[in-house]
């Protein structure tokens, strides 16, 4: 019962991996997760993954009465891991009150939840969109927070805040922001991965329809950036690394005695270029992708990866699957969906 923690977004792509290697651990997790972004079948290949069957609330997690009523129902929960979360930045352009009332609205029931009921522990998914356009490629913890390319962008810079305003305030809260670079691959059984509504916007799940024949062609955005191919560079991380990093997350914020707010870069420390994920995806899957080039996409960054060293220190991570691996599983994933 004491090992017991709210996983917000349990059933969206980052989290539902996160769930799987929380369970591995002996956690115990609580998923809150409305489907909006998700479907109701993954919490039943978490069940054939795992063999358990998480306690699962589907509830808004804006919604500050029904929220507060599940933490009422589990007094013993250790905190929150808060995935829950619009992320399509394209769509956070164009609408983006949606943005922060969700983001940003969740983020304040979620803190305010903490403080009533007393729960110390709280992870948040962040992303390296805090950055924006970093003068050097390799970015540490320490590298200055920009304006980020999006409304997208800014609700998680202003959830950062949020928390490090709330510990500032002297809440007994141990505040852990993952700033995740691009989290790609699926689950090693293909039973779970990422579930993009409509046509995506990522790279992966773009060349995984292309591949299967749902999109006629990937667009390359852009070949004349200064990189060596010309293509964006980006630190591509296996989804079950990323997964994992969260346990270790925990499991470290549960050994501190004082009260803290800390980031920590989840990257490879390695970049890719996008025709280096194209070329790899076409190795590794033995197979041929529709590809051309296009234009520049407004507001990408040139290049930026991790200095993932901090995570590697302090939590003990260390990846294990490298991009070849994830895009095996990514490609594995896609052909199994209906
Ligand atoms: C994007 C967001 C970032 C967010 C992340 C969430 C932008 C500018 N950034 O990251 O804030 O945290 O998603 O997952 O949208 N590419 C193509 N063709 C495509 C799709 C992508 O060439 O059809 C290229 C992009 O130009 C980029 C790379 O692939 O260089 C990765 O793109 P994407 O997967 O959209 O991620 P980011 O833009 O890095």
């Amino acid at each position: 019962m004491d090992r017991q923690i709210i996983v917000t977004g349990g059933a969206g792509y980052i989290g539902s991996h996160t769930v799987i290697e929380l369970l591995k651990e002996g956690y115990e997790p609580i998923i809150i997760d409305d489907f909006r972004n998700s479907k109701p079948f993954i919490l039943d290949r978490i069940t054939e993954i795992s063999g358990e069957t998480p306690i699962h609330y589907s509830v808004d997690c804006t919604d500050e009465e029904a929220m507060m009523a599940i933490f009422e129902k589990h007094p013993n929960l250790l905190g929150i891991i808060h995935f829950a979360a619009d992320k399509a930045v394209g769509e956070s352009v164009t609408n983006p009150l949606k943005y922060y009332q969700n983001n940003v609205g969740s983020m304040a029931v979620v803190l305010k939840g903490m403080a009533k009921y007393n729960l110390e522990h709280l992870v948040f998914s962040s992303s390296c969109t805090v950055y924006g356009e970093p003068d050097q490629a390799e970015v540490t913890e320490d590298s200055p927070v920009r304006e980020a390319n999006s409304p997208y962008g800014h609700t998680k810079i202003i959830c950062e805040k949020m928390i490090r305003d709330v510990f500032a305030s002297g809440a007994a809260i141990k505040g852990t922001l993952l700033r995740y670079f691009n989290p790609i691959g699926a689950h090693p059984s293909a039973r779970l991965g990422e579930l993009p509504q409509g046509i995506p916007n990522n790279l992966v799940p773009y060349i995984t329809q292309t591949a299967k024949g749902i999109r006629e062609q990937l667009t390359v955005f852009g070949d004349d950036y200064d990189t060596p191919d010309g293509t964006n560079i980006r630190d591509y991380i296996h989804v079950v690394d990323l997964a994992r990093a969260h346990v270790l997350a925990l499991n470290w914020s549960l050994n501190q005695s004082q009260t803290f707010y800390e980031a920590f870069n989840l990257g490879t420390g390695k970049g890719s270029s996008v025709l280096e994920i194209i070329n790899t995806f076409e190795k590794v899957n033995q197979l041929k992708l529709n590809y051309q080039i296009g234009e520049r996409r407004a507001g990408d960054v040139v290049q930026i990866y991790a200095n993932g060293n901090k995570a590697k220190e302090v939590l003990g991570w260390e990846c294990e699957y490298d991009i070849s691996a994830a895009l095996k599983h990514s490609w594995e994933w896609e052909k199994g969906l209906e």
